[in-house]
């Protein structure tokens, strides 16, 4: 099945790129707590284009994109789709994944380094780990891309192509909030919640949209979260690992619903927790079974979208953000300035980076055919 997604995946990626348009998503300007710093606008230029990467006219040249990991089903098609689209444009592209560690992924980029790649697009395991190895691709003149999660402390980022972290997070929240008609209902329900890993920026991004919707009903205790663990880094996932998520939540169940005690939601930021969650209620837990949140739509969690146990996802089409990227990629090879339509929100610590958010989409067992399966993003056969 891997292999008929992966084919899938590429014969889509072209079509995709012409086709998609991620530049709906409105700047977003009151958000987080890590939007609140807006020292410098790297560049003020704001040259939003829906136009796909032109394909037509690129000179070539060396690309390396890093990815994190193959562990998790949407950065091997995030991979797939940068690599099937940069090779389209004209570039040579150098593609590695990490294994989630960290040295792993320095000594690749240290490689993409000296053997001539002219742009990195890395996609990094920790945010904070790279400024001594991107102090060297500044110092060599290659360009960077932050892609999907942002690079702190570094001002060798020229750019960030990611989704709005931030609306995910809020889009959850929402779900949440309609769902338990919290604003009526008389309550109490009880949470529990489950955020990513404390090294990735966008996990502060998604807790923080979803919690800036939950807390007040947090505050008035309609929603109270038994286990007391809400905070962000009591409630962080390290490295998004389904069996972390399932672990903790083995111990949740045990010291706060085993007796009886209703679970109704719980906020999972990605699929990767939400499964583990899922996974641990199955084996745990004998109550009405709780709205859960996710983010990807994974084969894995739509199955379990059409199964009932998981409520809903977020769908971020990887073909998109790849396609933006590209564009970024080209901007970039050709001496021009590249396609962004945020100036303020993702501050690194080195000042604000100019980024292009796609939209995130709301996904449940009521649309996912009309996204998934109509968009040729999976085949029927994939689901099944
Ligand atoms: C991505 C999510 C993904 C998570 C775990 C985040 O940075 O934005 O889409 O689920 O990492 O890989």
């Amino acid at each position: 099945m891997k292999k008929k997604l992966l084919s899938a995946v590429l014969s889509m990626a072209m079509a995709a790129s012409l086709m998609v348009g991620c530049g709906s998503s409105a700047p977003a300007g009151t958000q987080t707590d890590n939007s609140a710093a807006q020292t410098e606008t790297k560049t003020e230029t704001q040259t939003a284009t829906e136009t796909p990467a032109d394909t037509t006219a690129a000179g070539g040249g060396k690309v390396g994109v890093a990815m994190p990991t193959k562990d998790l089903q949407r950065w091997n098609q995030d991979g797939a789709n940068m690599e099937e689209q940069l090779k389209a444009a004209g570039y040579e592209v150098d593609l590695q994944y990490a294994s989630n560690d960290i040295a792993t992924q320095v000594s690749q980029i240290e490689n993409m380094i000296s053997s001539g790649a002219q742009v990195l697009v890395i996609a990094s395991i920790d945010g904070d780990s790279l400024g001594t190895v991107l102090a060297q691709a500044k110092e060599a003149g290659i360009s960077v891309i932050a892609y999907d999660r942002l690079i702190m402390n570094s001002d060798a980022v020229s750019y960030y192509a990611t989704f709005d972290n931030y609306m995910v997070g809020t889009k959850q929240g929402e779900y949440i909030r309609d769902q338990l008609d919290l604003d009526n209902a008389a309550g109490p329900f009880n949470i529990e919640i489950f955020t990513g890993d404390p090294g990735d920026n966008n996990a502060r991004f998604f807790y923080g949209g979803a919690m800036d919707v939950l807390n007040k009903y947090i505050d008035e205790g309609k929603l109270v979260v038994q286990s007391g663990q809400k905070d962000f880094d009591n409630v962080a996932t390290a490295n998004w690992s389904t069996e972390n998520a399932q672990s903790r939540m083995d111990a949740i169940i045990s010291a706060n619903y085993a007796n009886g005690t209703k679970l109704d939601a719980v906020l999972c930021s990605n699929d990767s927790t939400a499964l583990g969650v899922t996974n641990s209620l199955e084996a745990n837990y004998t109550g009405d079974w709780p709205i859960i949140t996710g983010q990807d739509c994974d084969v894995a969690n739509v199955k379990n979208m059409i199964a009932g146990k998981q409520s809903m996802s977020i769908f971020k089409d990887t073909r998109t953000l790849a396609a933006k990227t590209v564009e970024m990629v080209d901007a970039i090879m050709k001496g021009s300035e590249a396609p962004v339509n945020d100036t303020s929100t993702y501050d690194n610590g080195t000042g604000v980076i100019p980024s292009f958010l796609c939209e995130p989409v709301f996904a449940d067992a009521s649309n996912y055919k009309e996204l998934l399966i109509d968009s040729g993003y999976y085949s029927e056969d994939d689901l099944k």
